[in-house]
């Protein structure tokens, strides 16, 4: 893999958009905590770590391509401007597959979205590709339950932080609609002792 890239993205990120580059980072680290018994359950192997983290860390790497406007915005987006936003995985991954980077790469950044039913109409939809359980790369799978229990515990400017057990109880609840359940209890029993 080119790694001369990835140091380069994120400085982008950080210059772009420091929000999204720090709630990146969060998400590195809850999965971090998750790792152990990711790795006990055999969802993924040592080797795979670096490659999980990668992803992590650049799964919004297509938000370099949203107008600041939206990205800043103060309050809950609009119809047409959330729908920009749900074009980032694909943006992100249609601009990070010129460079040489693993498929497992390229493919959580796509897929980060989705959700485990499928469902891609809703309040919560799955997006891009509407894509359904196991089709869902595994990567883009773990990183969809951290990043709704980072987005779910920070602050934005149109919504407070909730608490980390409100967090967790929403984890546990979209467990089979939302989120990959044997996904969900590993994130629940590793962060409920974590706390
Ligand atoms: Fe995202």
């Amino acid at each position: 893999m080119s790694t001369t890239v990835i140091p380069t993205m994120l400085q982008a990120m950080e210059n772009k958009d420091q929000v999204t580059l720090q709630h990146s980072s969060r998400v590195q680290q809850l999965i971090n905590l998750v790792i152990p018994n990711l790795i006990k359950n055999n969802v993924i192997s040592h080797e795979e770590v670096a490659d999980l983290w990668t992803s992590a860390i650049l799964h919004d790497v297509g938000k370099l391509f949203v107008e600041d406007k939206i990205l800043d915005s103060n309050e809950k987006l609009n119809k047409e401007d959330y729908q920009y936003m749900k074009t980032h995985p694909q943006r992100g991954y249609n601009f990070i597959r010129q460079f040489n980077i693993p498929a497992k790469i390229l493919l959580a950044i796509k897929h980060h979205h989705e959700r485990w039913d499928g469902n891609n109409t809703g309040k919560y939809p799955g997006y891009p590709d509407g894509l359904k359980g196991k089709k869902i790369p595994i990567y883009a799978r773990i990183i969809k339950i951290a990043d709704t229990y980072d987005a779910i515990t920070s602050y934005r400017h149109y919504k407070e932080a909730k608490p980390l057990k409100d967090a967790l109880n929403i984890i546990k609840k979209g467990a089979g609609t939302q989120f990959d359940p044997e996904l969900s209890e590993m994130f629940v029993k590793s962060l409920s002792n974590s706390y």
